[in-house]
């Protein structure tokens, strides 16, 4: 996991991320794209490369993470997160200034490139956001998939993708599921690889 690469994103969700962003442009789906746990940022260099090979201006990828790692689980508002221990790993946390020297390596930091530094629960609620057309989850947990969810769902245009990256972790597969099932949504939810998952809103 940890050697040179950007991103732990295997190839069959990029293909899937590439074909996202490449519909909601031929659909004009408005809305800038987000990823919520951005690691290295090799995601969300992936994203701001695709505006740059299709000339897109008017669009942005906010990159949100703590860039300090994931959180001690709080039990009492995320029962499903309660054994998790992947804030013990030190290699999941990479600081900004790391994430925004990739982007540079690239020739892809500019203005385009918003970062949303802090947990999720304290930076999406009031996150500069207005509309979505790329919502991508990668936060592993039960709190950080929920939160995303709850703080940016209503933000995503019709039309736009909803995509979980940990399907595959049960913490987060209970919270997609308990958000589908509380908001009535029964869109399809397609398969990208063993954990990939994506639904259009
Ligand atoms: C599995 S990594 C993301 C991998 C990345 N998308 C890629 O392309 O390789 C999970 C990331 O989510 C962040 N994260 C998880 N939960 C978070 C939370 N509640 N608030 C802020 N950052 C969080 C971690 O800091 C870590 O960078």
């Amino acid at each position: 996991m940890a050697g040179l690469c950007h991103t732990m994103t295997g190839l069959k969700r990029l293909d899937n991320i590439q074909q996202c962003i490449e519909t909601v442009l031929r659909n004009n789906v408005e809305g800038d794209f987000i990823e919520t746990g951005v690691w290295r940022g090799g995601t969300c260099i992936f994203m701001r490369a695709a505006l740059a090979v299709y000339g897109i201006d008017d669009r942005k990828v906010y990159v949100a993470d703590s860039f300090e790692g994931l959180p001690e689980p709080d039990p009492e508002k995320c029962p499903d997160d309660q054994n998790d221990a992947l804030y013990k790993l030190s290699v999941l946390a990479i600081s900004k200034e790391e994430v925004a020297s990739n982007f540079k390596n690239y020739g892809l930091l500019d203005d385009q490139v918003v970062f949303l530094k802090g947990w999720f629960k304290d930076t999406l609620p009031t996150a500069p956001i207005e509309k979505l057309a790329i919502l991508r989850l990668d936060g592993d947990m039960y709190e950080s998939t929920i939160d995303g969810l709850n703080n940016l769902y209503p933000k995503l245009s019709k039309g736009g993708f909803c995509i979980i990256d940990d399907y595959a972790l049960q913490g987060c597969q209970k919270a997609v599921d308990d958000f589908r099932k509380q908001h009535g949504i029964d869109a399809e939810l397609h398969v990208v690889d063993w954990t990939g998952r994506y639904w259009v809103k």
